[in-house]
């Protein structure tokens, strides 16, 4: 998405955000832009217009190359050779060069590095404590919203109806608002309005209605991070990224759950929140690393900590009693063949890679993690399809981060 002058607004550009003018809905995201809009908000003085970038725009030779030299640090960790990164390569230098030739400034090194932390004080110093210390710190001052134990209960009941659930989800009232607009956003695509939770229940099922209650519910519960530590907008940006593309890629593979999927993408990097939290300087200090030395994240923190965020997640999440599908797909998204649910854990895989080589566009800091040795093999999909995987999720994005995040 970028900013466009209105004097050099042109018909059949499309809305990249609703347009507001004095607290009045001008014309809605995703609308094409007509030359009557044109002379309509010149006349309501609007001065700049958000636009999202054609994803037909073909980049001109020196964009192509500026993005082509400058993504590809950003694969250095990576297997080159293999079908799926070659082609996340493709859509992010493409990405890139689109950018670049509307105007988007290369960041700087230091734009990409993190404020200092003052105040701050990690839990323990590294090597004096453990995975176990950091969790039971958190557990010890606040605990899991209850809202999805309380509807697991009633969904595992096999006499419980659409309406009982709907009445056990609605004892929440913002996870059951919510859920109602995810199911009427674009992620779900149903041709009518879904205006009650018994009818969503009948439509998408409880199950997966219930599983998509416990991510929402997670994300309430860090909802008060301060924003110092680390920039919430952008955490959960990839997160729900991750769970887009896990859901599309879950439909092309047979057996999985997409709803499964989706939850297991918003909360896959769980256990950073929980080591920002506890460990803020080592955590400042992994991601400075990561960056310095174009290294993953997940590396730069078993140096700096002596763990990492997939080790704290399977902490957490078994004592938050977690389904343990979610826990291990979850905790083994950077090495999928170590668990149980290997196809899922490696969808999770891909979708997180594909989340950072798209974020590399938008300023992204960190290197892709990369896919695990005979991992890919296992989803016997086409490497071809993640372009028209970023393309559908480009058509979805910024209506479910409204959804969630409004
Ligand atoms: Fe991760
Ligand atoms: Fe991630």
């Amino acid at each position: 998405m970028r900013s466009v002058g209105i004097d050099d607004l042109e018909p059949g550009m499309i809305l990249g955000a609703d347009l507001l003018h004095s607290g009045r809905m001008l014309l809605p995201a995703g609308s094409v832009i007509t030359s009557g809009n044109i002379v309509f908000f010149q006349r309501q003085g609007i001065g700049d217009v958000k636009v999202l970038s054609s994803p037909q725009a073909e980049p001109d030779e020196e964009s192509a190359e500026m993005a082509f030299r400058y993504v590809r640090d950003y694969f250095m960790f990576v297997n080159h050779d293999h079908p799926a990164i070659m082609t996340m390569f493709d859509i992010s230098v493409r990405r890139t060069a689109v950018q670049i030739m509307e105007g988007w400034k290369l960041p700087t090194y230091e734009e990409q590095t993190v404020s200092e932390l003052d105040d701050m004080r990690d839990l323990f110093f590294r090597d004096e404590g453990k995975v176990e210390d950091v969790v039971d710190a958190e557990i010890k001052i606040a605990s899991f919203p209850d809202i999805f134990f309380k509807v697991k209960k009633v969904v595992d009941d096999p006499t419980a109806s659409a309406q009982e659930i709907a009445a056990v989800v609605g004892l929440d009232v913002g996870i059951s608002a919510q859920l109602l607009k995810l199911v009427n956003s674009p992620l779900y695509g149903f041709p009518s309005k879904i205006d009650s939770l018994s009818r969503a229940v009948a439509l998408v099922g409880s199950k997966e209605l219930c599983t998509l209650a416990l991510g929402l519910s997670t994300i309430s519960y860090f909802k008060d991070i301060p924003p110092e530590l680390i920039d919430m907008r952008k955490f959960w940006l990839h997160s729900l990224t991750c769970g887009v593309f896990a859901k599309i890629i879950a439909e092309k593979v047979d057996g999985v759950v997409p709803e499964v999927m989706f939850t297991a993408g918003l909360l896959h990097d769980v256990g950073r929140l929980i080591i920002f939290k506890k460990m803020p300087c080592s955590s400042i200090q992994a991601m400075l690393y990561a960056r310095e030395n174009f290294i993953p994240l997940v590396e730069a923190e078993d140096m700096t900590l002596g763990f990492n965020h997939e080790d704290v997640a399977k902490d957490m999440l078994k004592k938050w009693n977690f389904p343990s599908e979610l826990t291990d797909i979850i905790s083994n998204h950077h090495s999928p063949q170590d668990a149980e649910a290997k196809i899922k854990a490696t969808i999770l895989q891909v979708a997180d890679n594909l989340t950072n080589a798209i974020e590399i566009s938008n300023g992204g800091m960190y290197v892709l993690p990369g896919i695990e040795d005979g991992a890919w093999e296992l989803l016997d999909i086409d490497a071809d399809c993640l372009s028209s995987i970023v393309e559908e999720y480009d058509r979805q994005i910024e209506d479910l981060f409204q959804v969630f995040f409004t």
